[in-house]
């Protein structure tokens, strides 16, 4: 390609931070096309992207860590002379804060927060006096390097946006690339267009295609084996792997006693014609004898991911397989901290808690790189139905991650009811549309009720509603009072065993979707 057919794009440098992705795929979705690359990249490798895209602009990541930290990451400061915008956000902002003087000082800010903009230019044009920001950050820069203006503060933040007087330099404290962020789409996009001057020339590639390419390439003319747990992302993985592999695909779906009511029967309704030789193992006993006692949630994932990978291995052995296809999606991965620099937050099953080397040749992620809302879209090209591409995600580990404690048969049974209801009562209502999940959760809490005229001690239920794009940051959901109280009703009456149900209000971050 010539440099004049190739798009333009901003290479975004990846410090650690939860939302790195998060900024390339803003970027993209405004037709510009960015690539991540390790924080160490040097001014030489960012520009030999010239065979890539023309780079317009280079963005500094958050990070977990901190710039006075010994270990601190740091930056090729050629970069900052290669003649591009460059933009540092929250430990971007402090990155050049520090390379260029500036005073920082440990001062923690979260959540959503004021922000005053002092001087509405550039990657700040267009805004109000007053924005809703979203901060998450433990050192503060207090006074801004000489050379450079401030262009916004918080009431804690005396600079909270800053740029150079004269080269192109910006950074702001908050993430705009967060939907908390309430205009942070209008500060990325002043950023693109305005101060790096990008044209929107950039088309993603047929993803369909390549993700059968990626499939068929992988295991050539061997035998793989995925499991199927009627979700969305491992329905697509699986439609898409049966394109690619056609006889050679053997779907598992495992029973491991964990799942929501009449699940198990319904995928193997959904999938048993499709031409996926789709088996269903009834692992119920042997999952649920290994998680007796067990009250830690990493453990309970530990042990799900190991279970599960046995019930695997005594199948492809069975059937001599040697390829491992999974419906990993991209949030899995960043959130298990597996890529680099980022912090562990929960190790999701099917990613970092399977030994998943042990005995298969190779994993294949055909949805390794995708968002939800991309594999949905992906499910809707390769036609499959709609309760299935729409369906609302569904941890791996199932019911074990939304029981508090110890998982017994009876809180199972408690908690499958309960969800049911919740299910029933949101479908039945428009207002479900906006969420992105909606189920219930066992505690571990017992609580004094009455039921008739007798004192009754029973569980606590909690109730969790949320709205979300792509589950990296998600809101509860400001739900219609009548379903939560006929949730409430329902609950009370219909589980037996529970005295109290409660609504949950916390927004994601601090808290997360799941409940372990
Ligand atoms: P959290 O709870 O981390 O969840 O906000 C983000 C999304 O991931 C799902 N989730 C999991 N999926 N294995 C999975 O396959 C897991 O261990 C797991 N934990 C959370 C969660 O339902 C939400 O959609």
């Amino acid at each position: 390609m010539t440099p004049e057919t190739l798009p333009d794009g901003i290479a975004i440098l990846d410090f650690g931070g939860q939302y790195c992705h998060l900024i390339a795929r803003r970027v993209r979705e405004m037709n510009v096309y960015s690539e991540i690359l390790p924080s160490d990249a040097t001014r030489a490798e960012l520009e030999s992207f010239g065979s890539v895209m023309n780079v317009k602009g280079v963005i500094f990541s958050g990070s977990p860590s901190s710039v006075k930290a010994e270990d601190a990451l740091i930056l090729d400061p050629n970069i900052l002379e290669m003649g591009v915008p460059v933009l540092g956000l929250c430990y971007g902002i402090q990155l050049i804060a520090e390379m260029h003087g500036g005073e920082l000082a440990k001062a923690r800010e979260y959540g959503m927060t004021k922000a005053y903009i002092d001087e509405p230019v550039g990657v700040l044009e267009g805004l109000d006096a007053c924005e809703q920001v979203w901060m998450s950050h433990g050192d503060t820069v207090f006074e801004a390097p000489e050379g450079f203006r401030v262009m916004a503060h918080t009431d804690r933040a005396p600079v909270a946006a800053m740029r150079h007087d004269e080269k192109q330099i910006w950074g702001l404290q908050w993430h705009p690339e967060v939907v908390h962020t309430e205009r942070g789409g209008e500060m990325l996009r002043n950023y693109v267009f305005n101060v790096c001057g990008c044209e929107p020339n950039w088309r993603p590639l047929d993803r369909v295609e390549e993700a059968i390419r990626t499939i068929k390439d992988a295991v050539g003319d061997g035998k793989a084996i995925i499991a199927l747990s009627g979700g969305v992302d491992s329905s697509v993985a699986a439609a898409l792997a049966g394109k690619a592999l056609e006889g050679n695909l053997m779907a598992v779906h495992v029973d491991h006693g964990l799942m929501r009511e009449k699940e198990p029967a319904e995928v193997e309704a959904a999938f048993k014609d499709r031409g996926l030789n789709l088996v269903v193992v009834d692992a119920r006993g042997r999952f649920l004898r290994r998680l007796e006692g067990v009250v830690d949630p990493e453990e309970k994932r530990k042990i799900i991911g190991e279970e599960f990978i046995r019930v695997f291995e005594e199948e492809a052995r069975r059937f001599g397989v040697e390829y491992l296809i999974q419906g990993t999606i991209y949030p899995d991965r960043i959130e298990s901290g597996l890529t680099r620099n980022s912090e562990t937050i929960k190790t999701h099953h099917n990613v970092g808690g399977l030994p998943l080397q042990m005995m298969f040749k190779e994993v294949i992620d055909p949805l390794g790189d995708l968002y939800k809302d991309e594999v949905r879209g992906l499910g809707e090209r390769l036609g499959l139905p709609e309760e299935i591409v729409w369906r609302q995600p569904f941890p791996g580990p199932g019911l074990a991650v939304r029981i508090i404690g110890p998982i017994t048969e009876a809180k199972l049974e408690a908690l499958r009811k309960a969800d049911a209801i919740v299910c029933a009562e949101v479908e039945a209502h428009p207002f479900r549309d906006r969420l992105w999940q909606y189920f219930a959760v066992m505690t571990n809490t017992k609580t004094t009720g009455v039921k008739g005229d007798e004192r009754a001690y029973g569980w606590t239920i909690a109730v969790r509603l949320v709205e979300s794009v792509d589950a990296m940051t998600a809101s509860f959901s400001k739900a219609p009072w009548e379903v939560l109280e006929r949730i409430s009703n329902r609950i009370g009456n219909e589980v037996p065993g529970v005295t109290k149900v409660v609504y949950d209000i916390t927004h994601k971050p601090p808290s997360t979707i799941e409940w372990e």
